[in-house]
Parts: structure tokens; sequence; C-alpha cells
């Protein structure tokens, strides 16, 4: 059997370390891979080939590569789009475009599908008040898609791009039969915890920042309220809802664009789990208004019964099962804690 050829760019984020590693360990994948950073050791020898570079810029490199499956994870995240708004539309929008176009020009030249994932996020929501935020209960993939920052419009409009150079670009596809050359499909994410990496430039990163500090015994001041509630996830169902999404059968799908959840827990929530398990923990709290505003516009949770529904998508790790059976035994061995 020959391999599926897989583009990951942004390979050497937290996704990109844990899927890349979820890959090699499924087998018949060759890997190739694109970031602004040279691989961690970790990932390296799981890799065919590494452009290193910025991406709009390499993409050149790749018209010549025939790939079935891509990974687009490579984005700035939004409190650091939020600092540098024309660095993080470059990257997170001209960057998918560049991408999405190959992936067109590749499908169409050879006619043949290529899968193209990306993962969007619950930034693409906005709630207009705190109030509405904790009044609207579990949001579904239609509703409040007014965000707030720089980084949701990025990713709400990219699913939208993805939309229209798999449904509509050239005007070619009889609507009767859409033979979607480019299958682009979408999970919007909530905060993401690993317990072997750390998230840079996010705004959800006060959840894993906390815990790491936590465990190493280090102070941690959290920059949001404590009453501050997102939704949560562990960064292993992450890995699994993308490999279930990139392999569900097309007519399963009614949309492009997917919600998951796991849990959804409040900063104090977070500070009570920490102290139980490291009862010496310093977690206090200094809120940032910018950053407070950010997770004021984010929805408390998200409704993904869609995805339940069309492909089998539920989370191994709730709450409980997040602590105990993932992050708490992981960080402890990698802590010594
Ligand atoms: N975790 C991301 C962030 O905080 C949201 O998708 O920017």
């Amino acid at each position: 059997m020959t391999a599926t050829r897989v583009l990951v760019t942004g390979a050497c984020g937290e996704i990109g370390q844990a899927l890349i590693q979820t890959l090699a360990a499924r087998g018949g994948y060759h890997i190739t891979t694109a970031d602004l950073a040279p691989l961690p050791e970790s990932i390296r020898s799981m890799s065919a080939e590494h452009a290193r570079g910025d991406l709009i810029y390499k993409i050149k490199t790749f018209y010549d590569y025939d790939f079935d499956e891509i990974y687009h994870l490579a984005a700035s995240l939004s409190s650091k789009a939020e600092a540098s708004g024309e660095d993080a539309h470059r990257i997170n929008v001209e960057g998918t475009m560049q991408l999405l176009m190959l992936a067109a020009y590749r499908s169409e030249k050879y006619q043949k599908s290529v899968k193209f994932i990306f993962p969007s996020s619950i930034a693409a929501y906005g709630m207009q008040s705190v109030s509405v935020k904790y009044t609207a209960g579990r949001v579904k993939e239609n509703e409040y898609n007014d965000p707030h920052t720089m980084y949701g419009c990025n990713k709400l409009y990219c699913e939208k791009l993805g939309a229209y150079y798999s449904n509509y670009f050239g005007q070619k596809h009889s609507d009767e039969n859409p033979p979607r050359f480019l299958d682009f499909r979408a999970i919007r994410f909530p905060g993401l915890i690993s317990a072997f990496t750390l998230p840079s430039g996010g705004t959800s990163d006060y959840g894993p920042e906390m815990l790491h500090a936590a465990a190493q015994g280090k102070p941690y001041a959290c920059f949001v309220r404590e009453d501050a509630q997102i939704p949560f996830m562990a960064m292993p169902d992450a890995i699994r809802s993308l490999l279930m999404l990139m392999d569900a059968p097309r007519e399963t799908l009614t949309r492009q664009t997917y919600n998951v959840a796991a849990f959804a827990l409040t900063a104090g929530e977070f500070r009570e789990r920490a102290l139980k398990a490291f009862p010496n923990a310093q977690i206090t709290f200094e809120p940032s208004r910018r950053r407070q505003g950010i997770i004021d516009s984010w929805p408390q949770d998200v409704d993904d019964a869609l995805a339940r529904s069309d492909w089998n998508w539920k989370p191994e790790y709730d709450a409980d099962a997040f602590f105990d059976g993932y992050f708490l035994p992981e960080i402890r061995m990698r802590y010594n804690a």
C-alpha cells in the first residue's frame, strides 16, 4: 500500500508536535512538515522533509508535491494577534489562502481529492456582553459569529475561504454532484491543554500555564478573573478529533465546520483542582483588562451535537478524566512532582 502523503504546517506548535507523533505511531504516512522554527528533536525523525521559513515564501516549494492530506496548523494565536494585527493577518489569512490555492490547483490538475483540515477556534464567536455569554448556554456553530479579535476574524474568514475554494471556486461544479476536489473541513477548538508542551501567544493559555506552574512549584498570577469560564480540551482528544474528521466519509458530513467540546471550567475551578493536586501551589489572580476582554467575548461552552451525530465524536476526557487519567499522572512524571 502506498503511504498517505501529508503536509503539516505549524509542525513545531503544540498541536503539530502531538499530531505528528500520533501519525507516526499510526504508520502509513509520508509526512512533510513546515514551520518557522527547526523541528524539535522529539519529532525530527518522523518528518521526511522539513521546510523551514515563512509559509508565504515557502509555498512555492510545494507546488510540485502531491499531497493527499493537509493539516494547516500554522497560526498566530489570539493575544499575540491582537498585539500585532498586520502580522497576524498575513500569517493567519494570507498563509491559509496560499495553501488553499495550492490545494485547489493540485486537486483540479490531477482530478483527485485533497483533504484540507483547518483548526478554527472558539474565537470565531463573539458574545456581545458578559451577561449574554452566561445566558447563551452552549453555542451552536451558526450562532454569535461576531468575533471581537483579529484572530477570531481571521479564523472565521478562513472557514469561509475554505468553503469557497472547495465549493465555488471557478463555479465549475454541478449542483447535483459537487465533486469537492478540495475537501475542506474545519474544527472549532476550545482551549487546549497538553501535559508535554505549553502554548504561546494564546488567551486560553492561563489554563495550561497555571497547571504547569503549580506542578513545578512556581507561583502563578492568572491574567483573568476567577469567574472567567471557557471550554477546554485535553490535547489527546484534540488530536483524535482532527483524525476523526479527516477520516470521516464525505457523505456523512452535513457541514464543513464543527464545534468539539469536552469540559468547561472557570479559572477559579482550575485553581481549586491545582491546589488539590499540589497543595503548596501559589496561584493568584491579576486580571489584565485586554486579555479578560477577549475571554469575556468567547462562549462559556459550545454545543458539539453535530460532530457527535455526523462523525461520532465523543471526548475521552471530561474534567475528572482530564486531571486524573491524563494531566496529573503525566505532569507528575515530567516534573517529578
Ligand atoms: N487557544 C487559542 C487562543 O487562546 C484559541 O483558539 O488563542
